[in-house]
Order: structure tokens, then C-alpha cells, then sequence
């Protein structure tokens, strides 16, 4: 969507925030001995106490209330009975309505202790999506972020993962525009107008950049079994520096 005015912006805002409190909450929760389904109430919980709904839940029929992915799956995992252990690479991604407006925000991160290999992917993963937000502004193209995404997750020695976008949002949880690439595509001749609503989304992974759905047919899992990383916040692109809603 375009965020015309004062309403959009404010309802934009609410929306992005409480799905921020949300996996705030959530990373914070996330310690060995948890499972992903107690996680996952506690997300949602604190979603409906603020008067938000699961935007999976009640726009895909997801079977849960935030996508919680332990590697190699790094998108779409379903909570459930897996006991989160020491050392693991998960990924949070919570997204949500609230008052008809949507926000989408996500984080990778390790469960108790990491290691240099999970906290250099996380860096690179974090900064790239750092300097996409730095070069996003109206009257730009639209791939200026795919371009970015990917040089930057080369300047690391990472992959963005090809599969997987980020994604207009505003009114519906996937709005126009529909794929935000996560990698240079010259023919991608789309301008990022001002009021633009975005969820920006890069996947950097130590593999070869391509996902498969798992059996449960939700869980994208990298099809090499490598690592990834995703961060991704939703903003409205300006004229200047763009408005951060879930930060
Ligand atoms: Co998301
Ligand atoms: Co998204």
C-alpha cells in the first residue's frame, strides 16, 4: 500500500510495533529447555492482549501464531514439541494486523551459546540489512534493494538466499508490490514511490542460496543443509531516510 496520510502512518505504526514488542519478547524467551510452541504463546498471547491477530494465522491458516525456524530451516517453521538446546540458530519471524493495518518484523539469532561461524553470519546478515535501509528513497528503484542485499552478502562471502523476497504489505500481510528480490535483477524495472509500505527481508546463507519446503508443507529449509540468517523490519519509503515501523 501507499500510506496517504496522518491515519495510515499512525495505524502503520501501532501495527509495526506491537509485532517488535512481540519478538522482543519472544528472543528474549528464547532459552534452552522452551519449546517452540511455548515460545509461539507467548508471542501470540502478547498479540492478542494489544488487540492484534497472527497475520499467518488468520490470512494463511498457519498452524501457529509466529513462524519459528530452527536450522536449516530458515522460513515458515511451525511451532510445536522441539525443545529449543543450547547452540542452536533459530529464526523469529512475527507478524501481525492490527486495526486493519499490518506489520512484519523478524531475527535470527542462537539460543544460549553461539559460536564465531552462527555470530559472523548474524553480523553480516544484520549490517546488510542496515545499508539496504540507508539507500531506500522514493524515486529510486525498487531493486536497489535486491542489488544491495546481494552485494553486500558477497562483500561477506554469503549467498542471499534467491528464493525467498521481501514484500509490499499495508492492508493485507502480502501487498503490491509482490516480490521485493533479494538480488540484482536488471529487467526489474519497478520505482519505489513515496508512502510506499515495504517489508525488506534479506536471507544471507553460507550455502548456495535456494530453499525446499519441507514434508509439513510450510518449512523452507535450505536445500544444501548450510546455514542462514534473516532480519527484516517493515517501513515506509520517503523521501529522506525511510520511517523504521518495527523497530
Ligand atoms: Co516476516
Ligand atoms: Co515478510
Amino acid at each position: 500500500m501507499i500510506a496517504k496520510d496522518e491515519k495510515d502512518i499512525n495505524g502503520l505504526k501501532a501495527a509495526g510495533k506491537v509485532c517488535a514488542q512481540a519478538m522482543r519478547l519472544m528472543m528474549e524467551s528464547a532459552k534452552p529447555g522452551v519449546t517452540t510452541l511455548e515460545l509461539d504463546q507467548i508471542g501470540e498471547n502478547f498479540l492478542k492482549k494489544e488487540g492484534a491477530k497472527s497475520a499467518p494465522r488468520v490470512m494463511y491458516n498457519f498452524p501457529g501464531g509466529t513462524c519459528i525456524s530452527i536450522a536449516p530451516v530458515i522460513a515458515h517453521g511451525i511451532p510445536g514439541e522441539h525443545v529449543l538446546q543450547d547452540g542452536e540458530l533459530i529464526n523469529i519471524d512475527v507478524s501481525a494486523e492490527l486495526n486493519g493495518y499490518f506489520g512484519d518484523t523478524g531475527a535470527s539469532m542462537v539460543v544460549g551459546t553461539s559460536k564465531p561461524e552462527y555470530d559472523k553470519l548474524l553480523e553480516a546478515a544484520k549490517s546488510t540489512l542496515d545499508k539496504v535501509l540507508s539507500v531506500v528513497r522514493a524515486g529510486k528503484p525498487l531493486n536497489l534493494i535486491g542489488k544491495t542485499v546481494q552485494q553486500e552478502a558477497n562483500k561477506y562471502g554469503y549467498n542471499p538466499i534467491f528464493d525467498l523476497t521481501g514484500h509490499g504489505i499495508g492492508r493485507q500481510l502480502h501487498d503490491k508490490p509482490s516480490s521485493v528480490y533479494n538480488f540484482h535483477k536488471p529487467e526489474d524495472r519497478r520505482i519505489m514511490d513515496n508512502g510506499l509500505v515495504l517489508a525488506i527481508e534479506p536471507f544471507l546463507t553460507t550455502g548456495q542460496g535456494h530453499v525446499v519446503e519441507k514434508t509439513d508443507g510450510w518449512s523452507l529449509k535450505t536445500v544444501d543443509n548450510t546455514i542462514a540468517a534473516q532480519f527484516e523490519h517493515t517501513v515506509i519509503v520517503t523521501k529522506g531516510e525511510p520511517i523504521i515501523l518495527t523497530l
